[in-house]
């Protein structure tokens, strides 16, 4: 972008998004490879109609629902051909823990670095790929639609409480699949 764009691409320094890597300073919150491309997709779509919105709510999910690391890095990497686990979340908290135990990796070791190195480059790559699909003109906006597993909480507990029951709360915020930290808490009848 520098390169072909200018400005204002030519105004960001290039250790700008540093901070990002292990969750955020090695917080384990978003997965920084996310939050650099959000920052990048609304730097690159910036409109006024949030159009960034969709695109953004669509990498979490599809994030979460991942086997990562895919192999199409393995030319280039030094460990080709490693386990795979789901990231659960867009948290690097799940996202590595989870991997890390399937491939009984530590937290520091080479393997790990090299497998977050391909997230990065995976979750890059598809970005860009939307990004063109909207740039020409054929980027259909996915809409999240709860999982059936998480239909009925969402219907309670919001966002946007469906207000099927008539004591739809609608007081919690995000996509994020609720049985991975909560469990079912209401009984079997009242669910449908
Ligand atoms: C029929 C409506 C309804 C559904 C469906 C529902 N909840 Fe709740 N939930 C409530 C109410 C009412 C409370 C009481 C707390 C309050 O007043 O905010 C609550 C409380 C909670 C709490 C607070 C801790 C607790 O147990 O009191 C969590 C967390 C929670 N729900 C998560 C979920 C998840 C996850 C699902 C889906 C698997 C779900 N809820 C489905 C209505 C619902
Ligand atoms: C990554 C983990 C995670 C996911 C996913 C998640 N939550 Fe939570 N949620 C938490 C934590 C941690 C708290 C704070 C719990 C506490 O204070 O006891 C919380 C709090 C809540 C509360 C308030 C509970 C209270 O005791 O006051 C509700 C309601 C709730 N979540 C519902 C949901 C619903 C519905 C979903 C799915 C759309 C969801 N959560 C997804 C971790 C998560």
């Amino acid at each position: 972008m520098k390169e072909k764009v200018g400005y204002p691409w030519t105004t960001l320094p290039d250790f700008m998004f540093e901070h990002a890597a292990q969750g955020y300073a090695g917080h384990g919150t978003l997965c920084g490879v996310l939050g650099v491309c959000s920052c990048l997709v609304n730097l690159v779509v910036y409109d006024k109609e949030h159009a960034y919105a969709a695109i953004i709510d669509r990498m979490m999910w599809w994030y979460s629902e991942m086997e990562f690391p895919t192999e199409r890095f393995d030319d280039i990497s030094k460990s080709p051909k490693q386990v795979k686990a789901k990231a659960v979340t867009p948290l690097c908290h799940t996202s590595v823990s989870k991997w890390t135990l399937a491939a009984g990796a530590q937290v520091t070791s080479n393997e790990k670095y090299e497998r977050c190195a391909k997230v990065a480059g995976e979750v890059v790559y598809t970005v860009v790929h939307y990004l063109n699909e909207y740039f020409e003109g054929r980027w259909k906006p996915a809409k999240w639609t709860p999982s059936k597993e998480i239909t009925h909480c969402i219907e309670c507990h919001g966002p946007e409480s469906y207000q099927r029951y008539t004591n739809g709360l609608n007081h919690q915020q995000g996509h994020m699949e609720c049985l991975a930290c909560h469990t079912d808490h209401m009984t079997a009848s009242l669910k449908k």
